[in-house]
């Protein structure tokens, strides 16, 4: 008997084969986002049933929590192997380098996010996975409307970042038409978390400043003050990650949704956390970042997700600042 799960408010019969848990694989597990999907996804389905993979060589706490394995996402045959072997059903496709990073190395992120993303493609087709793949705000460009962006709308991303996540939007809802793979996809916005380290990317400020505010460091800000972004806290990224996952087909009038919690520029988020550390320094010193966030969406229109299989956000502002310093301090409190 398969327990129903209550999605958005609505009761639904969770995706099981043969009565099993799914099994997933996640690749490029060990950066921001993975862990905390591994652990969130080991609590619904079983330790053995979440395999975190990735290039990089893992601690002694990520080997304990759960299977971990190598996966170099440019190499097919090392992919299908995990696949059979594991006898996996679902995949998070998580290995990309992020918006910064990826101007610094473009052959690079080219291999990784594009020639990357075939291997997956592919290899969902072939074994019939169901297949995960986040998008970004940094999927926008400076001709989409940016205040709101809506779901459906101009793409002319200046990022190879954003170039690579418009192609696999396009080629993962081709393939969910051509060959019925069920491809599902969130655009997500600026995600903070306090336990990992953001990948490079042009919102990481907006994780910075808690941790300089925590170490009593003088916070210096790449953007601009008045520079507004999409953001969201990574508990309430990864819920939606799993309702999209586990959303029915017949809800899903796209394969392609933004979600998001707030919007925020460095000045408003500066006074929330002066709310709590009232003596901490602030200068800007806008770099190259500066021109790739005056090309995003400022405000993230994510009420398609919210009609169709009912996602809505948990923190706000003021919600996201006292987490942030309870979880840090907590942190301090168990390092002492
Ligand atoms: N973190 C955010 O704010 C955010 C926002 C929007 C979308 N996303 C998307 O979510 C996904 C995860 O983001 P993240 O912040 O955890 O990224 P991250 O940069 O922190 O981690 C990416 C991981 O990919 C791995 N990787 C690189 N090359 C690889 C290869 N050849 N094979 C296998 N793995 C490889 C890296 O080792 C790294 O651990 C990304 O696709 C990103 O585009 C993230």
């Amino acid at each position: 008997m398969v327990a129903p799960l209550a999605v958005g408010g609505q009761h639904i019969r969770q995706y099981h084969q043969n009565g099993d848990p799914p099994r997933i694989l996640i690749t490029g597990g060990l950066g921001q986002l993975g862990t905390g999907l591994a652990h969130l996804l080991r609590g619904k389905y079983g330790k053995e049933s979440v395999i975190l993979s990735d290039i990089v060589k893992p601690s002694k706490e990520i080997v304990q929590a759960g299977p971990y394995v190598f996966a170099d996402i440019l190499d097919f045959k090392c992919l299908q192997e995990i696949v059979v072997t594991y006898r996996i059903d679902w995949l998070v496709h998580f290995s990309a380098l992020l918006s910064a990073i990826g101007e610094q190395n473009v052959p690079l992120a080219i291999r990784v996010n594009i020639e990357g993303l075939h291997n997956i493609m592919e290899l969902s087709k072939q074994y019939n996975l169901r297949v995960f793949v986040p998008s970004t705000i940094g999927a926008f460009g400076p001709t989409s409307p940016r205040n709101p962006t809506p779901n459906l709308t101009i793409q002319r991303p200046q990022t190879i970042y954003g170039v690579s996540k418009v192609h696999a939007e396009l080629l993962g809802e081709y393939y969910h038409h051509r060959f019925g793979l069920d491809f599902r996809c969130l655009r997500f916005p600026g995600v903070i978390s306090s336990d990992t380290q953001p990948g490079g990317g042009t919102t990481d400020y907006a994780v910075q400043i808690f941790h300089d505010a925590m170490a009593g460091n003088h916070f210096e800000c790449y953007l601009r003050p008045n520079t507004r972004l999409p953001m969201m806290y990574i508990e309430d990224c990864l819920r939606s990650l799993w309702e999209m996952l586990v959303a029915p087909p017949e809800k899903l009038r796209t394969r392609t949704y933004n979600v998001t919690a707030m919007s925020f520029t460095p000045e408003e988020v500066v006074a929330e956390v002066k709310k709590h550390f009232p003596e901490l320094k602030v200068t800007y010193r806008p770099d190259s970042r500066q021109k790739i966030a005056d090309t995003w969406p400022e405000v993230f229109d994510d009420s398609e997700a919210r009609k169709d299989w009912g996602w809505a956000h948990d923190y706000d502002l003021s919600d996201l600042c006292n987490i942030m310093f309870d979880n840090l301090k907590n942190q301090q409190a168990g390092n002492r």
